[in-house]
C-alpha cells in the first residue's frame, strides 16, 4: 500500500481544497467589488437624507455647527444636490480630488477593477461619486468622501470572506474526502489487496472481493476481477493437469519407442525368413513400426516445442535452407526440387535446431503434396519490424480439413500415417522465438506458409 502523503484520499483532499478554495476566489472577485457599490450607493443615500434637514430649514441656511454633525453622520466631506428644477443645495466645501465615478454608467468591469485599485492604495484618496437618490432618479447626488474608511471596511469584509471560503473548503473537503473513503477508496484497497493475495497465492479464494450489489464502476470491477480469478483458478487447475498428462505421455512414449525397436528389430530378422508368405508381410509390418515411431518421435517433438529452453544464435539462413534441402532429399526420393532463394548474407538470431525442424516439416509437406513433380522455393526478406521467410510450393494448396484444422494438433492431418503435429509444433516454436506462423496463400499456384520473426 502506498503511503498515506501518497495515498489516493490524500491527494484527492488535497484537490477539493484547492477546488473549493478556487471556487471562492471566483466568488470573492465580483463580490467584493458588489460590496464597494453598496458601500457608495449608501453613502449617496445618506447624504441625500442629510439634505433634508437644509430644505426643512426656512431660510435654506443652518449653523456651521449642524453642517458638520451633517456631514459627520453621512460620513462624507461635502454634498452637492442637483434637482431637474435648477435649484442647487451645497453642504460643506469640495475638497480636491483624487479620483471621480459615476455610479450611473460604471460596468460590472470597471466596478471591479475599481474594487482592487481601492484595496491597493496605501494612502488616503479623496473621492468624488455622483449617483441618482434612490427616492427620486431624477435628483442628482454629488459627495465626496475619504476612502480609507472605505478601505477598512473591505479588507474587514475579505478577512470575513477568506475565514468562510477556509471552513467551508476544510468541509468540503471533509465530507468529500469520507464519501470518497468510503465509496471508492476503501473498495479499491480490498480490490488491490485481494490483486496481491491472488498473485501471491493464486489457489486460495478466501481473500477473494466479497460480491456486492454494486451498479456503478466498482461493482463492475469486484465483478470483473472475481470473473477472472475464477477463470484464471480454472485455467491453473487445468494447467497442472495436463502438466501431470504430459509427464505421462512423456514417459508411455519412451517405453514405447522401446518396445517399437525390439519390434523393428525382430521384423528386420523376418525379412530373412525362409518362409515366403512372412517375408512378404514384412515390409508392411515394418512400414507400421515405422509410423509408429515417427508418431511417437513427433509427440515428444510437440511435448517439447517451445519449451524454455531456446538455444538463440545468429543463424545463417541459406546454409540452413541447404541443410534442410539436403535432408529433405534423403528423406525423398524423386522429380522435386528445393529452391533457395535466400541471400548468402541473410542472418536472424534463432534456435538453430528449432528453427530447422520448422523448415524441415514444412518442406516435408510441401514434398508430400507435390507427389514427385514441382518446386518448393524458400525466400526471406526483412523489414524495419520484422525478419520474414516464406516457403512456397507449387502443388495442389490444402485439403479443406486440413485448413480448417491447421496448427491444430492430432486433428489437421490428411496423409495416411500423418501425425498431424508438423504444423502445431512448428507453431509452438515460432511463438517461443516471439514470431508467427500463417498459411499466406493456398490452392492453385500452390501454398505459401510465412514464418515471421521479430527485428532483432
Ligand atoms: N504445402 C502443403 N500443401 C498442401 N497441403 C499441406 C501443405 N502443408 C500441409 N498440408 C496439409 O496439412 C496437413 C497437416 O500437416 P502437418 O501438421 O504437418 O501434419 P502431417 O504432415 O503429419 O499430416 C497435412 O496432412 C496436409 O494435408
Ligand atoms: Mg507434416
Amino acid at each position: 500500500m502506498p503511503p498515506l502523503a501518497k495515498s489516493l484520499s490524500a491527494r484527492l483532499l488535497v484537490l477539493t481544497i484547492a477546488f473549493v478554495m478556487l471556487g471562492e476566489v471566483l466568488i470573492y472577485v465580483p463580490s467584493v467589488s458588489r460590496y464597494r457599490l453598496v458601500y457608495l450607493e449608501e453613502r449617496l443615500a445618506a447624504a441625500h437624507e442629510a439634505t433634508l434637514a437644509l430644505e426643512a430649514s426656512p431660510d435654506g441656511m443652518i449653523t456651521t455647527e449642524l453642517e458638520q454633525k451633517l456631514l459627520a453622520h453621512a460620513r462624507v466631506r461635502s454634498i452637492a444636490l442637483r434637482m431637474p428644477t435648477a435649484s442647487y443645495l451645497m453642504l460643506g466645501e469640495p475638497p480636491a480630488i483624487d479620483a471621480a465615478f459615476d455610479l450611473r454608467d460604471e460596468t460590472a468591469y470597471e466596478l471591479i477593477r475599481e474594487a482592487f485599485i481601492t484595496l491597493g492604495q496605501t494612502r488616503n484618496r479623496v473621492l468624488r461619486v455622483i449617483g441618482s437618490a434612490r427616492i427620486d432618479p431624477q435628483i442628482l447626488v454629488d459627495i465626496t468622501l475619504d476612502e480609507a474608511p472605505m478601505r477598512t471596511e473591505m479588507f474587514d469584509y475579505s478577512g470575513r470572506i477568506l475565514i468562510l471560503s477556509i471552513v467551508l473548503s476544510l468541509m468540503t473537503a471533509a465530507l468529500v474526502f469520507l464519501s470518497l473513503q468510503w465509496l471508492m477508496v476503501r473498495p479499491m484497497r480490498r480490490i488491490t489487496a485481494s490483486l496481491v493475495s491472488f498473485r501471491e497465492a493464486p489457489e486460495d479464494a478466501s481473500k477473494d472481493v466479497p460480491a456486492t450489489g454494486r451498479s456503478d464502476e466498482i461493482g463492475v470491477a469486484q465483478r470483473e476481477l472475481a470473473e477472472l480469478q475464477r477463470g484464471l483458478r480454472a485455467a491453473l487447475r487445468q494447467r497442472a493437469h495436463l502438466a501431470a498428462l504430459g509427464a505421462a505421455v512423456g514417459k508411455i512414449n519412451h517405453d514405447l519407442r522401446n518396445i517399437l525397436s525390439t519390434a523393428a528389430l525382430v521384423s528386420d530378422r523376418l525379412a530373412d525368413s525362409d518362409d515366403p508368405e512372412v517375408r512378404q508381410q514384412t515390409p508392411a509390418l515394418m512400414a507400421a513400426i515405422d509410423r509408429a515411431i515417427a508418431l511417437c518421435v513427433a509427440t515428444l517433438q510437440f511435448s517439447r516445442a517451445g519449451g524454455p529452453e531456446l538455444k538463440r544464435e545468429r543463424v545463417e539462413l541459406a546454409a540452413l535452407v541447404d541443410d534442410v534441402g539436403g535432408a529433405m532429399t534423403q528423406a525423398e526420393e524423386g522429380g522435386v526440387a528445393w529452391r533457395n532463394d535466400v541471400a548468402a548474407d541473410f542472418t536472424l538470431t534463432a534456435d538453430r535446431e528449432q528453427l530447422f525442424r520448422v523448415l524441415f516439416n514444412l518442406g516435408q509437406n510441401a514434398v508430400e503434396a507435390l507427389n514427385g513433380a514441382g518446386e518448393v522455393r524458400v525466400s526471406a526478406s526483412r523489414d524495419r519490424r520484422s525478419a520474414v521467410i516464406e516457403v512456397a510450393d507449387t502443388g495442389p494448396g490444402l485439403a479443406p480439413k486440413a485448413e480448417e484444422h491447421l496448427f491444430e494438433p492430432f486433428a489437421g492431418s490428411t496423409r495416411e500415417g500423418g501425425t498431424g503435429l508438423g504444423l502445431p509444433i512448428a507453431r509452438e516454436i515460432m511463438r517461443a522465438h516471439g514470431g508467427e506462423i500463417r498459411l499466406v496463400k493456398s490452392g492453385g499456384g500452390g501454398s505459401i506458409f510465412r514464418l515471421e520473426f521479430p527485428a532483432d
